[in-house]
């Protein structure tokens, strides 16, 4: 099999991009982006003379911090890489942005998650990405042409439960909380995983900043460490609405776990304002609270 060099947009995933060059053995190099005095776009692959012929190109990079700039890099990224010989480009997106707007919800609004992966299907040869967010769209290759993997970090996230929380599993004091219909996926897995009592609440949502909770079916809240489990935290209205609620009705204490931290808006100091103890992310998107490292799981998926 061709060589593989591991690549990083400069950005949020240069970390996991360098362990994952360091457990798959491979070479890292980096991509400098810059800009004109127009501010427009300047890219520069840090090779040697002719690193890219003939090899398998791995362009690491979340759709962060700038999701609309990120994706502008990543294009022209795998566009250079084919233009110095790489014979096959593939994107690691552990974040993948654009997937939220999926339907046109009002008349007149583009639906972006099909114009992005229309752009990634031109450029990329394969799109790994970890629980991306697929509601009405149900599979990749509903929108993706190229070999599209879409890797859940629920198993990770039950590992890192399971030793974080230990006694607290064993004497069944552990409930998983997911704040919408949506994330039954996450939390019915990983609760299952993990071997404790999960619920999911009913959200409205009344706005991008307004969502009430309500619980359909009850379980035992009271005295319990509640873990909140979901995709994605944006503003954080979900997990502090579904906070309230859980320490309502007298839970011992509420930690939150995502697999991707956007946190966007000073949405961590009105979280943990809310009463939550601790916030956990993945390293999806780099950050202090990524405490549960996708690299296992990415490299897994390259190794296939
Ligand atoms: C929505 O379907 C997602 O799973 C999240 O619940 C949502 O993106 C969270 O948004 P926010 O933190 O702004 O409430």
């Amino acid at each position: 099999r061709g060589v593989i060099m591991i690549i990083t947009t400069v950005g949020n995933s240069e970390l996991l991009a360098k362990k994952m060059a360091l457990s798959l053995k491979c070479k890292f190099r980096l991509i400098k982006v810059d800009n004109f005095p127009d501010k427009e776009l300047y890219l520069q692959f840090q090779i040697k003379k002719n690193e890219l012929k003939g090899k398998k190109v791995i362009i690491v990079g979340s759709f962060q911090p700038d999701p609309n700039f990120s994706l502008l890099k990543l294009i022209l990224a795998a566009e250079t890489a084919k233009q110095l010989g790489a014979k096959k480009v593939v994107l690691i997106a552990p974040y993948l942005g654009f997937m939220r707007q999926d339907k046109m919800f009002n008349y007149g609004e583009a639906v972006t998650n099909k114009i992005m992966s229309k752009l990634i299907n031109n450029s990329f040869d394969k799109i790994v990405t970890v629980d991306t967010h697929i509601h009405r769209i149900k599979l990749m290759k509903d929108i993706f042409k190229i070999s599209a993997k879409n890797l859940t970090a629920n198993h990770t996230i039950s590992e890192f439960i399971k030793s974080k929380f230990k006694n607290k599993v064993k004497q069944n004091n552990i409930a998983i909380i997911g704040p919408d219909w949506e994330s039954y996926q996450w939390a019915e897995v990983i609760a299952k995983q993990v071997g404790c009592d999960v619920t999911v609440f009913k959200k409205t949502r009344f706005s991008s900043r307004k969502v009430r909770e309500k619980m359909i079916k009850p379980i035992e809240i009271k005295g319990k460490d509640i873990i909140i489990v979901d995709d994605i935290i944006s503003t954080g209205h979900t997990i502090i609405e579904a906070t309230k609620k859980v320490k309502k009705l007298g839970a011992k204490s509420v930690t939150t776990i995502c697999v991707h931290g956007l946190f966007v808006e000073g949405a961590i100091s009105k979280i943990k304002k809310s009463g939550v103890k601790e916030i956990i992310t993945t390293n999806s998107i780099q950050r202090k609270e990524s405490k549960i490292d996708l690299c296992k799981l990415l490299c897994e998926e390259i190794k296939k």
